[in-house]
């Protein structure tokens, strides 16, 4: 029986999957590196050091160890500047109300995000209070695809991992929710969700009585 949900952040709860997207976008063309919304695909769900490093090594350029850092942080800068502005009304369609349906039916509520943004913009869209737990990047030691950051969400929350659900947009998360044994839900394509349990092409289409109805 289905007894928690776990999110994910960027492009399931609001659109900062695009923010990431444009701030590498910003730096690799600095670094003259080619840069796409399918090579991006590839780094969605990933953290961002892992990020960087795929895109170093795609534009076959090699840096120390302290650039890196450098090249990290401003990536980090772009993409800040464009979350300063997110607001309650930047919720993806539908999220709002899932997130009240799931609290008035008693089902606990986890955040397992990779970003070291994630209690930033999850103050910004006023939605703090909804979670019972949050997991982020500094609570764990392997990222997706790794399943780690979603049994930690399942133990801190204490739910078998069989009874909770995830809602991922990377192919990196589905991967991740499949490996942790939990029921996947994936935002996107059939292709780019390939493997989830439930496939909605988009938040409109996430609501409890669909999500319970299809929980095996
Ligand atoms: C999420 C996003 C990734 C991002 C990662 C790290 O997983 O899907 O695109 O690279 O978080 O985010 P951060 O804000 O710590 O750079
Ligand atoms: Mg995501």
């Amino acid at each position: 029986e289905l007894e928690a949900v776990v999110f994910d952040l960027d492009g399931v709860l609001t659109d900062t999957a695009e923010y990431h997207y444009q701030a590498w976008k910003q730096l690799a063309d600095e670094l003259g590196i080619p840069f796409d919304r399918d090579f991006n695909e590839e780094l969605k769900g990933l953290g961002r050091m892992d990020s960087l490093d795929r895109i170093l090594e795609k534009g076959g350029k090699s840096f120390s160890e302290e650039e890196k850092r450098r090249l990290a942080d401003r990536k980090n800068g772009h993409y800040r500047k464009r979350i300063q502005r997110i607001s309650p009304e930047d919720l993806l369609p539908g999220m709002g109300r899932l997130l009240r349906e799931l609290k008035e039916n008693g089902i606990r509520i986890a955040l397992a995000s990779a970003s070291k943004n994630a209690r930033t913009v999850i103050r910004q869209l006023k939605i703090e209070s909804f979670f019972d737990t949050i997991v982020d990047a500094a609570h764990v030691s392997k990222g997706k695809p790794d399943p780690e950051i979603f049994l930690t969400a399942a133990e801190q929350l204490g739910v078998p991992r069989t009874n909770c659900a995830a809602v991922e947009d990377a192919e990196a998360g589905i991967r991740a929710i499949r490996e942790a044994d939990m029921f996947a839900v994936g935002v996107g394509t059939e292709t780019a969700m390939k493997g989830a349990d439930w496939i909605v092409s988009d938040t409109s289409k996430l609501t409890l009585q669909e999500l319970k109805r299809r929980f095996r």
